[in-house]
């Protein structure tokens, strides 16, 4: 199901959608079915990537690359790797042990659809997955390229990324944080695997300092206010809208910018974020101008 980018200009839209195409055609060629006995793991990685989302980070990936020339087909096996660890990450963040989701893009969550051992392993095996793709040389013909991007995606995914913000998250169910912790841990959750995908292009494209170091500064402040308007939807938004069982950051007790602040200022907080994230494009001079109306769509997105 391609997600519906409510909200989204029909431009905006026409190039999600080419994107989401694109990236799960490249997904399933990644992914075939397996008819050998261990087939539900490769049944579980099918259905906990090929389930809809918004390929977000996929988006960031073409478009960044697109700046530098870089051949689609090749980039969309990075994007398709960035979703790999962005889905296996869901995965294991809908367990019991983790946020204990039910719902995820509008279909049961995968422990759910399989079981929970099935799950896990299918979220261990995308990882390893993202990067077996990366040192392809279908995805870079320059060996050096796919290491920096393995070297990166390995910071974006470990403890000073992903894995240390979610371990984060689940300390903050029990702790108080300040917004200076709050901050850095939804940096660390969301962000560092966002700055991966806008970094991701200037690496393959083998862009100058200035240029690479704006699209980072522009996925920093994105991650930022992408993770608080993803705690406001919590708050606001419903099952049939966002896909995912609403209401329980607040029953679990999770630091969130909206639980510190409130909503209005964690909104006002998310809309300066994107002016800034905006502003950081200037660099290319009108040629960014899809990734600042997609900073725009982060903050009016309803899913
Ligand atoms: C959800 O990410 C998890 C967060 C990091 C907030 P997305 O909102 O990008 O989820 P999908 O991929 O569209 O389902
Ligand atoms: C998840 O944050 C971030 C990850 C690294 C998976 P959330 O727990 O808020 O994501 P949702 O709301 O379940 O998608
Ligand atoms: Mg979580
Ligand atoms: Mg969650
Ligand atoms: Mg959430």
């Amino acid at each position: 199901m391609a997600p519906s980018p409510r909200d989204a200009s029909p431009a905006l839209q026409d190039r999600m959608n080419d994107v989401v195409e694109g990236v799960n055609k490249t997904i399933a060629r990644l992914l075939p079915e397996s008819d050998l006995a261990e087939a539900p793991l490769y049944e579980a990685m099918r259905y906990g990537t090929l389930n809809g989302g918004k390929r977000l980070r996929p988006f960031l990936v073409m478009e960044s690359a697109a700046l530098f020339g870089v051949d689609a087909m090749r980039a969309r096996r990075t994007a398709a790797a960035v979703e790999f660890v962005h889905c296996y990450s869901l995965i294991h963040d809908d367990l019991p042990a983790m946020d204990d989701a039910q719902l995820r893009r509008g279909k049961p969550a995968t422990h759910v659809a399989f079981d929970q051992a099935t799950a896990i392993l299918a979220g261990d095996a995308l990882l390893a997955l993202a990067f077996e793709v990366l040192t392809d040389s279908d995805t870079h013909e320059d060996p050096r390229v796919r290491c920096e991007l393995v070297t990166m995606l390995a910071h974006a995914a470990g403890p000073q990324g992903l894995c240390g913000g979610q371990m984060l998250d689940i300390i903050g169910e029990k702790a108080d944080f300040d917004l200076g912790t709050i901050s850095r841990m939804q940096r660390m959750k969301t962000g560092k695997l966002i700055s991966f995908a806008c970094e991701a292009g200037a690496v393959l494209g083998k862009a100058g300092d200035p240029q690479r170091r704006a699209l980072v500064n522009y996925a920093n402040d994105l991650g930022l206010a992408f993770q608080v308007t993803d705690d406001i939807l919590d708050v606001e938004g419903s099952a049939a809208e966002t896909g995912k069982d609403s209401g329980k950051d607040g029953k679990a007790g999770k630091s969130t910018f909206v639980s510190t602040m409130g909503k209005d200022p964690a909104r006002a907080r998310a809309e300066m974020l994107v002016a800034q994230a905006k502003a950081h494009l200037n660099i290319f001079q009108g040629r960014a101008d899809t990734l600042k109306e997609m900073a725009d769509y982060v903050l009016q997105r309803r899913a």
